[in-house]
């Protein structure tokens, strides 16, 4: 894996995590993650385990991608919107819907005053806000757009596996990271922040996390990749949150 010692924090907006609005890795990912042993038997099942009803009820997916949980979403019943600022990421999810969810394009860096006040029961982040470089603001959003006693669900990198893969830095510190996608040929950029800080920005937001999840690998990880069933059954990759709007 990929050391970097430098910390780029303060020239953030050029991130290689551009590379979602290339098309060819956009489909590529896209049908990596349908059955892949991170997203399809770990990251996905704990996120669906952590979701409430969702029949009939509004729902935000932020950083959308190629619209899997979307589309799960959907099925379900529920009322989605999905954003993503990746056009080909926006063109797969409408594709996978058949155009019957909203979609925006938009990044997720700026306010989302394309939403209402108080429109939304729930919103879900699927692995997307390691990318963002002004989480208090997005949270602020996030609050903003739900109503009270409105679900916010966030799935993002553990900060120990990324201190511990990515960094030779400070672990207080947020430090933007890079990891070697070699599956992908290439090099990803993202933000990594202490849990505490983590915890601090969804209190300060006014939301109260009501369950933190280290989740296992789901059983046909063990059966279809054993070696990475064996990662990921015994040391954090991905950590969730749920967290409710109090206010
Ligand atoms: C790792 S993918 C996760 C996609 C999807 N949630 C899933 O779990 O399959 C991260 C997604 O976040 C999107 N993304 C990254 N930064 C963003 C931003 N600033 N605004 C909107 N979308 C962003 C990318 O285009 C990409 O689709």
């Amino acid at each position: 894996m990929h050391k970097n010692k430098e910390n780029r924090i303060s020239n953030p907006d050029n991130l290689s995590h551009n590379v979602y609005n290339d098309s060819d890795f956009a489909r590529l990912y896209a049908n990596r993650i349908e059955y892949n042993s991170h997203n399809a038997l770990y990251e996905r099942p704990a996120m669906l385990s952590l979701l409430p009803e969702v029949r009939d009820k509004k729902v935000l997916d932020a950083g959308c991608g190629p619209g899997v949980l979307t589309s799960i979403l959907q099925d379900k019943g529920a009322d989605v919107t999905a954003i993503d600022y990746s056009d080909e990421m926006i063109r797969l999810t409408k594709e996978r819907t058949e155009g019957k969810v909203k979609t925006i394009n938009a990044n997720l860096n700026f306010p989302l005053d394309f939403l209402m006040d108080n429109e939304f029961d729930i919103v879900v982040s699927s692995l997307t806000i390691h990318y963002i470089r002004d989480l208090r603001s997005l949270f602020s959003e996030f609050n903003r757009v739900l109503k009270i006693n409105g679900e916010l669900i966030v799935s993002t990198h553990h900060p120990f596996l990324d201190y511990s893969l990515h960094s030779d830095g400070n672990y207080f510190e947020t430090e933007l990271l890079k990891d070697d996608w070699s599956a992908y040929n290439i090099e990803m950029e993202f933000y990594r922040r202490p849990l505490s800080e983590l915890f601090n920005l969804f209190k300060e937001a006014d939301f109260r996390i009501t369950e933190l999840s280290e989740p296992q690998p789901v059983k046909e990880c063990e059966i279809n990749y054993p070696d990475t069933f064996k990662t990921l059954s015994s040391q954090p990759w991905f950590i969730f949150f749920k967290a409710i709007k109090e206010r």
